[in-house]
């Protein structure tokens, strides 16, 4: 007479495929969670840590134009106006993706959820709960020098 089980009463972990799936979709969700919760509530720390100041001659960047930069490893874009220079992270505050200028609006635009920020990355529309990250821009005699120094 045989004494190991049958297949269908082998003891196991998980009772059903749906159970072990479910469980599977718990933890990929849990990790990102966590993943974003990292990003959210520290944004800055790991990019001020590595942000250096980024420098290139104003003629490079002529008036209604834009220069796009890496700042503290991220995109980030110069935006000149005639009254202003102003430097932007292109990282969206909604859920991180990157945002792009669109000069002819004079709108920052997200496509993963159509988040809009007008010219000075204040929210305009979408779900991003704050403006985008500015970064200090300085201008000394014909340069142009982004980030704090
Ligand atoms: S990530 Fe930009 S609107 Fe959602």
């Amino acid at each position: 007479m045989s004494t190991s089980p049958s297949p269908t009463t082998r003891p196991s972990v998980f009772q059903t495929r749906r159970q072990f799936i479910q469980l599977g979709l718990a933890t990929l969700g849990a990790a990102w969670l966590g993943t974003l919760l990292q990003w959210r509530l520290f944004p800055s720390a790991s990019a001020a840590q590595e942000a250096q100041p980024v420098s290139f001659p104003l003629a490079d960047l002529p008036v209604g134009g834009t220069k796009a930069i890496a700042y503290g490893g991220v995109p980030a874009i110069v935006v000149r106006t005639p009254e202003s220079l102003r430097a932007f992270s292109l990282i969206c505050t909604h859920l991180g993706c990157t945002v792009q200028w669109q000069s002819d609006k004079k709108e920052f635009y997200c496509p993963c959820h159509d988040g809009r920020f007008d010219e000075f990355g204040d929210v305009l529309a979408g779900p991003p709960p704050i403006p985008l990250e500015q970064i200090p821009v300085r201008v000394e005699g014909e340069t142009v020098t982004v980030g704090e120094v």
